[in-house]
C-alpha cells in the first residue's frame, strides 16, 4: 500500500512569526482531513524549531529543503543532518530544480545529501524533471532517468520519496496534463526497485487542480510551492477529495 504524502515547499518564504500565523489559520481545517495522508510543511531553516515546537502533537512533520553530506565541518552557509534532526525535521528536499540551477547542485552532490539524510533517519523526498527545453527536445524521460540513475546509488529506496517536478511547470501556472504527470510517474516507478515508493507531482499545484492529480493512479502526492504560502488554499489541497 503506498503511502499519500502533501508536501508544502515554502522556499524562501516566512519568517518565524509569520510561519505562525499560517499554522493559526491552517491546523482548523485538519479536523476533516481523512487519515489517509501525510501532511508535511518544508519551511526555512530558521523556522524548522518554532514549527517542531508548535506541531507537536499534531499531524503535521516538518522538513527542510537542503541538507550537507557532512555532519559538521568548515562548509560555510551549509546545515547538517543531525542538525535538521535535532530542530525535530523528518523530511528534507534534496535535489530541488531552484538548488540544481542557481546553487550548483549536480547529481554527485544530490546523491551525497540523500544518503547522509538517510543515515541520520530523515526521509528525503528527491526531485527530478526536465527543462521545457529537454521536453520539447523529446529527451523527458532520459532526463529523468539519467537524473535517477545517478541520484539513487547507494539509497535505500524504502526511505524515500520522489517528486517529479517539471521545471517548466514551476511557478509558471503551467500545470503538467495529469495524464502526463502519471505517464512519468509511472515510468519513474518503473525503475524503481521497491515499487511502493512515494511519488508525488509538484508545478502549480493549486486547489483547483487537486482532485484531478490526485485521481491519476500513480500519483501519490504533491510537492507544493506557491499555493502552500496560503493556509486556505493549501488547506484545500491536502483535503483533496478522492
Ligand atoms: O517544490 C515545489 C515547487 O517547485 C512547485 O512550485 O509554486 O509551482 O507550486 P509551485
Amino acid at each position: 500500500m503506498r503511502k499519500v504524502i502533501i508536501a508544502g515547499n515554502w522556499k524562501m518564504y516566512k519568517t518565524q512569526a509569520e510561519a505562525l500565523d499560517f499554522l493559526r489559520g491552517f491546523l482548523d481545517h485538519l479536523n476533516e482531513t481523512p487519515d489517509d495522508r501525510e501532511i508535511v510543511i518544508c519551511a526555512p531553516f530558521t523556522a524548522l524549531g518554532t514549527l517542531s515546537k508548535n506541531l507537536h502533537g499534531s499531524r503535521v512533520r516538518v522538513g527542510a529543503q537542503n541538507v550537507h553530506w557532512e555532519d559538521a565541518g568548515a562548509f560555510t552557509g551549509e546545515i547538517s543532518a543531525p542538525m535538521l534532526v535535532e530542530l525535530g525535521v523528518r523530511y528534507v528536499v534534496v535535489g530541488h530544480s531552484e538548488r540544481r540551477q542557481y546553487f550548483g547542485d549536480t547529481d554527485v552532490t544530490v546523491n551525497l545529501r540523500l544518503r547522509a539524510a538517510q543515515t541520520h533517519g530523515l526521509i528525503p523526498i528527491l526531485c527530478v524533471g526536465e527543462t521545457k527545453q529537454q521536453r520539447d527536445a523529446n529527451e523527458t524521460e532520459a532526463v529523468i532517468i539519467g537524473q535517477l540513475d545517478k541520484d539513487l546509488r547507494g539509497v535505500d529506496q524504502e526511505r524515500l520519496v520522489i517528486a517529479y517536478e517539471p521545471i517548466w511547470a514551476i511557478g509558471t501556472g503551467d500545470t503538467c496534463e495529469s495524464e502526463e504527470a502519471n505517464r512519468i510517474i509511472g515510468l519513474i516507478r518503473s525503475k524503481l526497485n521497491y515499487p511502493d515508493v512515494p511519488i508525488q507531482y509538484g508545478g502549480s499545484v493549486k486547489p483547483g487542480n487537486i482532485d484531478e492529480i490526485m485521481a491519476q493512479p500513480e500519483i501519490d502526492g504533491a510537492l507544493v510551492g506557491g499555493a502552500s504560502l496560503i493556509p486556505n488554499d493549501f488547506a484545500r489541497i491536502v483535503n483533496y477529495k478522492t
